[in-house]
């Protein structure tokens, strides 16, 4: 596939480019300085110059609390910077796959989100998601939108890095029991949204690992795993008020991606992976 992708150097970034670098594939890979995505005659040229047949686009102000105060910044890079690439995919007759998130919904519901369920963001970011996902269905019809959640990975700042650093120095963690959701790793995340574009995947597509958990039980498990002697403590949204506010239950349904026969390992099983790859505070590697 010849592929375009923005955001190369995040989270998800990080783990994208190395699965689409081999001999069968021709990546450009960019990052903001090679294209700022507000930028809607430099997104042309970029798009016009690679010619894609898929352009993915990861890049994102993914600064949720960041966002309710940069509320112009969020929907500059998120919503019309969306529209930016959307519109030169259109010109160049490339499809788009957009990343999105499962701050679109609001957390009310108690069983797993379907791709169909209404949008009712809470927070600027999400809105901001939200409306750009509108807008890439109206212009490009036959984009994939691949919803996901919680991400972690070697690529950035992750919530079990922040973790394992607090545990490390800490004799007590607290960390949020009422919110609900489904961690996912970003190598796992990279493979399945890879296969959807070979599978010339189209619509939304929720892709996160399975199962799911409150950010507690995650912090719990990292900690266990590690072996560090530290104790996480169940603490509510309300005793650690943020400025965004956060979906209280925000589970994806894997139905949608089950379409594309593509499994995904459970969030445990990608956590393992991640701690036997990852350096500790000592410098030594977790088992
Ligand atoms: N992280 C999560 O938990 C999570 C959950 C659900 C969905 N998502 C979505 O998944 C995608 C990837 O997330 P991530 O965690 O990998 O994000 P990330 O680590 O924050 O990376 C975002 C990327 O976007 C680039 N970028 C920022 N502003 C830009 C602009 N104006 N023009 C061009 N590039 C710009 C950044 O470049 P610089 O590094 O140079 O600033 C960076 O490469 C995003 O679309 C996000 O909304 C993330």
């Amino acid at each position: 596939m010849r592929v375009t992708l923005f955001g190369a150097s995040g989270l998800l970034g990080h783990d994208l480019v190395p699965e689409l670098s081999g001999e069968h594939d021709q990546l450009t890979a960019l990052s903001v300085e090679d294209a700022d995505l507000r930028d809607h005659a430099g997104v042309r040229d970029v798009i016009r110059d690679s010619r894609p047949e898929w352009i993915l686009l990861l890049a994102a102000y993914t600064d949720v609390d960041g966002c309710e105060s940069k509320r112009d910044l969020a929907f500059a890079v998120n919503c019309e910077g969306a529209v930016n690439v959307a519109r030169a995919a259109q010109e160049a007759g490339s499809r788009l796959m957009f990343i999105s998130t499962d701050y679109v919904f609001d957390g009310a519901k108690r069983s797993p989100y379907q791709v169909n369920d209404a949008r009712c963001p809470t927070s600027v970011y999400g809105e901001s998601k939200a409306r750009a996902e509108e807008q890439l269905l109206n212009i490009l019809p036959e984009v994939c939108i691949a919803r996901t959640s919680w991400l972690f990975g070697h690529g950035g700042k992750c919530f079990p890095a922040t973790i394992l650093k607090l545990a490390s120095t800490r004799p007590e963690v607290s960390v949020v029991n009422d919110q609900r959701g489904s961690p996912t790793y970003t190598p796992d995340l990279a493979s399945a949204l890879v296969k959807l574009c070979r599978a010339n995947a189209q619509g939304v597509v929720h892709v996160t690992n399975s199962g799911n958990c409150t950010w507690y039980d995650f912090a719990t498990e990292i900690v266990r795993r590690s072996g560090l002697p530290a104790i996480v403590k169940p603490v509510t949204t309300a005793e650690f008020p943020r400025p965004a506010r956060r979906p209280a239950y925000s589970v994806l349904s894997p139905d949608s991606l089950h379409a594309y026969n593509i499994p995904m390992p459970d969030w445990q099983d990608a956590l393992r992976r991640y701690l036997a790859s990852a350096p500790t505070a000592s410098g030594s590697i977790v088992p």
